[in-house]
């Protein structure tokens, strides 16, 4: 599967993307979880092959989303229903979830209704745009796979991980897959699968499978979960259910798996091109079997205005609980300005929002009352990582260079936020190319804010003109004196042409 991975250009290209002839401004959630426009994603494909799992349909100028998977051909919600008998999905304990190998992430845009928020991923491979439809529906997601390189999350990120036939072999390798997920999930996290080889006896001859087969994968896959230490909390029917340990006390290395000692070279949260590993990560000390490695969460919603566990542990350089508290401060101070300057934004008119330079998350905790869901990124080269915090907050966010391209299909974004990203970025690649790559993920019609010292604002403003975005340069909400400024865009509605129109 490594083709199947992240591989860029050494030269970036110098153009923009144009939006397919006919594109219109997807349906406003919640209205977006079950319908998209044709002329957006023009790939009919699913619509055939997954007919039977209800994954997509076809219906004149638009598609219609069932809620359909592969395991649960019958909807979402009545899957999760299942789930929720089985652990408690109302209490507020389970926030972020990660989605491996997501469809068109039904499961992650029904979980939205119980607050919580999944990062759904799937390759780029025969499932012909199916992260693309997602986005569309106005669901997190990006293109992601597991195969040799680590998932761009730090360590203990998600309450729950989840597969429903993802088809990665989570037998194989070692374990290296299974490892990877307990790498991301928090300590107590759960490991959901569904599909096979989970409830074989009855399902054997549907998948086509021999008994054996299927039963030596399932005992494998239950050596692999306590090689990690895992505990089997539950299967029944069709859903199969792990516990990942709260610390790793009563956790010894075996013969099959040791813990990771290089955290010097391999730290736990590094997770841009590191390669997986089959060595489990250890949690962090605890002094007794009843403490919660890392520090213990509050439940939603509490959990985002909380001290995060990172923090109050004095973890992350130069964070103290006082500069958390008036971090958050500011960004809903911030958060108020903008409203004033872009009265669409909080009314449903943008969705999918990108913070490229989120630091602790505020932007996306100012937002908390808003139709919106933020895709938080901490760049490779911010000075401190911080994408733990944003996690242990209850938000999602990936790691990522802006120097490159970002693993998402074009127009995936309504509203994208850059802070201090052009002074972080000066030096390290062009500017220009970092704002064709932002024109490529941008909507047309989509907003850009973008704050910075007033001197790089004006060269952005230069490359803002030539990429047709309207633009409007206005003060910082302490005043014209000082010198940061903020750039507010809109990027122009522009197609290409009907097929028609095309010349050779
Ligand atoms: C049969 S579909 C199931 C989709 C969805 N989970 C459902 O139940 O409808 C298999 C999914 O796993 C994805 N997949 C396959 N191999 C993967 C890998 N190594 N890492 C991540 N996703 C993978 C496919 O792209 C596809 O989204």
């Amino acid at each position: 599967m490594i083709y199947r991975e992240r591989h860029c250009p050494q030269e970036a290209l110098k153009c923009r993307v144009p939006a397919p002839y006919g594109y219109r401004n997807p349906f406003p959630w919640p209205a977006s979880r079950d319908r998209a426009w044709f002329a957006n994603v023009p790939h009919r494909e699913l619509t055939v092959e997954k007919a039977v799992q209800n994954w997509i349909r076809s219906d004149g100028d638009r598609f219609i989303f069932p809620g359909g998977g592969t395991t649960f051909p019958n909807g979402a919600q009545a899957y999760i229903e299942d789930i929720g008998k089985l652990i408690n999905l109302k209490d507020g304990s389970l926030r972020t979830a990660l989605d491996t190998g997501c469809g068109v992430a039904s499961w992650g845009a029904y979980l939205l209704s119980r607050d919580i928020v999944t990062m759904s991923i799937a390759p780029r491979d025969t499932h012909e745009a199916q992260v693309q439809f997602a986005l569309e529906r106005g669901v997190p997601a990006f293109i992601g796979i597991l195969a040799t390189k680590r998932l761009p999350f730090p360590s203990r990120a998600f309450d729950i991980s989840h597969c429903s036939r993802c088809l990665i072999p989570w037998a194989q390798y070692d374990g290296i897959f299974l490892n990877e997920v307990d790498r991301v999930l928090r300590p107590g996290g759960y490991w959901i699968l569904s599909g096979p080889p989970i409830n074989w006896k009855k399902y054997w001859k549907g998948w086509q499978r021999k008994k054996k087969d299927l039963q030596e994968e399932q005992t494998k896959i239950e050596n692999v979960a306590k090689s990690l230490c895992w505990n089997k909390l539950i299967e029944k029917d069709d859903i199969a259910i792990w516990q990942k340990p709260k610390n790793h006390f009563h956790c010894k290395p075996t013969q099959h798996r040791s813990f990771c000692t290089a955290v010097a070279q391999n730290h736990p949260d590094k997770a841009w091109y590191t390669d997986m590993e089959t060595c489990l990560t250890p949690l962090p000390q605890v002094s007794s079997k009843q403490e919660t490695a890392g520090g213990l969460l509050d439940n939603w919603p509490k959990r985002f205005k909380s001290i995060p566990p990172r923090i109050y542990q004095a973890t992350i350089q130069g964070i103290t609980p006082e500069t958390y508290s008036e971090n958050s401060d500011m960004w809903n101070k911030r958060i108020s300005y903008y409203k004033t300057l872009n009265n669409q934004l909080g009314t449903g008119r943008y969705r999918n929002l990108l913070d490229m330079n989120a630091y602790l998350g505020g932007f996306a905790a100012a937002l908390i009352q808003d139709p919106v869901w933020v895709m938080n990124v901490v760049p490779v080269q911010a000075k401190v990582n911080t994408l733990g915090v944003i996690y242990e907050r209850g938000f999602i966010g990936i790691y990522h260079d802006w120097c490159e391209a970002m693993s998402t299909y074009p127009r995936t974004y309504d509203l994208i936020h850059a802070d201090s990203l052009f002074s972080l970025y000066s030096n390290r690649c062009e500017l220009e190319d970092i704002m064709l790559e932002m024109d490529r993920i941008l909507r047309p019609e989509g907003c850009v804010i973008i704050r910075d010292d007033v001197d790089i604002l004006v060269k952005v403003k230069s490359i803002v003109n030539g990429l047709e975005w309207d633009s409007i340069i206005v003060d910082h909400e302490d005043g014209p004196l000082v010198r940061e400024k903020l750039l507010f865009a809109v990027k122009k509605y522009w197609t290409a042409p009907a097929a028609s129109d095309k010349t050779d």
